[in-house]
């Protein structure tokens, strides 16, 4: 029989190569290449004229089990979810460390657990004592979690065959995890994926939804193989700037629903609260107007979020290049739309520092965002602010024009709820909505003379 020939996997992009390399051909990282021991050999030469079984193949419209989804008891997390979690799922929970991912899962194991449901909490990181730690100070102490330290998993299935299985099992985390079915150090490539697959496989027979939590790397993937994210039906991120409060909760991947809906929490002393109404979240609660100031609805999901969008323009005296920073939204989205300004509506930033900045954080990926960002660069430059109570919104286009943009009605009608009463948009699919009046912006020339015009 031939030789098992050696695999090796890059533990960036699980892209694999029959050959070690200083760097991976794929992703061009350098040292992620980690050898594979084989499980078994595989041969494609299969005797096809004895020890296959047949298959039945089944039509599409065959009577199915409705989806049952069980709720975490935390309604932002549910909402994330797709609307609770589905029993015999598997669902990653990546973010970075220290963000709150125990917190969340502690939260979310002792709220079902006081529903009735049995949860078994499966701690590889941190020693019992601290787990109970945090749940005294959450105030989750008496939940009847069954907890545990464990790292290796053929102790915890052995554990868990011989009860009922739970109705929820977190292991916290599964780079942590160590299957005596292969060699290889906790973490590696290999384990991670063998621990992930007994995990899930348990999970799957069993009926019971499973939680890992995942590292993330620097550049903000989920640790280990690509192939974790395949194996798992959930993919959820914990986002947030560490010293800010907010945290939001995102799913990546989402095999039982959709992944635009996002969970909004606030980590506070007593562990993460639920924002339920974020959309005042990020804007700065000021009462004057000042120049460079606009505000931009934002859409997560079906959810508006308002965002106040800062611009800063510095004139240079010296002939040194001027610079552009960004914070929160594209650089090269702002070069272009600078470039258009100048070219269509003849102002020059050629000699100005131009500084952009999202307020509170917030990641702003939506090209509806370019007219409010358009209007505060506007602002800046001629330093007239914008009225205090005024929303802006449309994709720009090369050529100076104002485009529609999905969902103006639902923006719209937030930013009335909200207090707003004035928003200028593109001319079509805006209207008046109660308390607020909606005006057609022809154009970035039509922008640039309504925010001259303002007082
Ligand atoms: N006594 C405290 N009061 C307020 N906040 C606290 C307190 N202790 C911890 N925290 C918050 O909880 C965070 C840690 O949460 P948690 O341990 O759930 O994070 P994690 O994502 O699981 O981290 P890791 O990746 O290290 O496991 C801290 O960064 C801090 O913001
Ligand atoms: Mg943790």
């Amino acid at each position: 029989m031939a030789k098992p020939k050696k695999r090796y996997i890059c533990t960036e992009c699980g892209s694999v190569s029959h050959r070690w390399q200083g760097q991976c051909a794929d992703c061009g990282q350098w040292n992620t290449l980690e050898e594979e021991r084989a499980e078994t050999t595989f041969s494609a030469r299969h005797d096809l004229s004895k020890g296959g079984r047949a298959i039945a193949f089944e039509a599409l419209d065959a009577p199915t089990q409705p989806l049952e989804r069980q709720s975490t008891g935390l309604a932002e997390f549910d909402r994330a979810l797709g609307g609770g979690v589905v029993p015999g799922s598997a669902i990653l929970m990546g973010g970075e460390p220290g963000i709150g991912k125990s917190t969340l899962l502690l939260q979310a194991s002792a709220a079902i657990s006081r529903k009735g449901g049995d949860v078994v909490y499966v701690s590889g990181e941190e020693a019992t004592g601290q787990v109970r730690l945090r749940a005294g100070r959450l105030g989750l102490a008496d939940a009847p979690i069954r907890l545990a330290a464990a790292t290796s998993v053929r102790d915890i299935l052995t554990t868990l065959g011989d009860d009922p299985p739970p109705a929820m099992l977190v292991v916290d985390s599964i780079q942590t995890m160590h299957s005596d079915m292969i060699e290889g150090a906790p973490g590696t490539v290999s384990q991670v994926r063998a621990s992930a697959f007994e995990l899930i496989r348990y999970a799957k027979e069993n009926g019971v939804a499973l939680v890992l939590v995942g590292h993330v790397t620097k550049d903000g993937n989920i640790a280990g193989p690509r192939v974790l994210e395949h194996m798992v039906d959930v993919v959820m991120s914990f986002e947030g700037e560490r010293s800010h409060q907010y945290r939001i909760l995102r799913a990546l991947k989402n095999r039982f629903g959709a992944v635009d809906e996002i969970g909004v929490f606030a980590m506070e002393g007593q562990g993460l609260e639920e924002v339920a109404n974020p959309s005042m979240l990020f804007l700065s609660g000021r009462e004057e107007p000042v120049a460079g100031s606009a505000v931009f609805p934002a859409l997560e999901g079906t959810r508006p979020v308002l965002v106040e969008i800062q611009a800063l323009i510095v004139r240079l005296q010296s002939g040194a290049t001027p610079r552009r920073a960004v914070v929160g939204w594209d650089s090269g989205r702002l070069a272009m739309l600078l470039a258009v300004l100048e070219s269509r509506c003849g102002l020059n930033f050629s000699s100005a520092e131009v500084y952009l900045n999202v307020a509170g954080g917030y990641r702003l990926s939506d090209p509806a965002a370019d007219l409010a960002v358009a209007a505060a660069l506007v602002s800046a430059l001629s330093d007239k602010p914008l009225p205090l109570r005024s929303i802006w919104f449309g994709e720009v286009s090369l050529s100076g024009e104002i485009r529609p943009v999905a969902h103006a009605g639902l923006r719209l009608r937030e930013a009335a709820k909200l207090g707003f009463d004035r928003a200028c948009g593109p001319a079509e699919g805006g209207q008046d909505v109660p308390k607020l009046r909606y005006s057609a912006v022809s154009g970035l020339t039509g922008l640039v003379d309504r925010v001259m015009a303002s007082a």
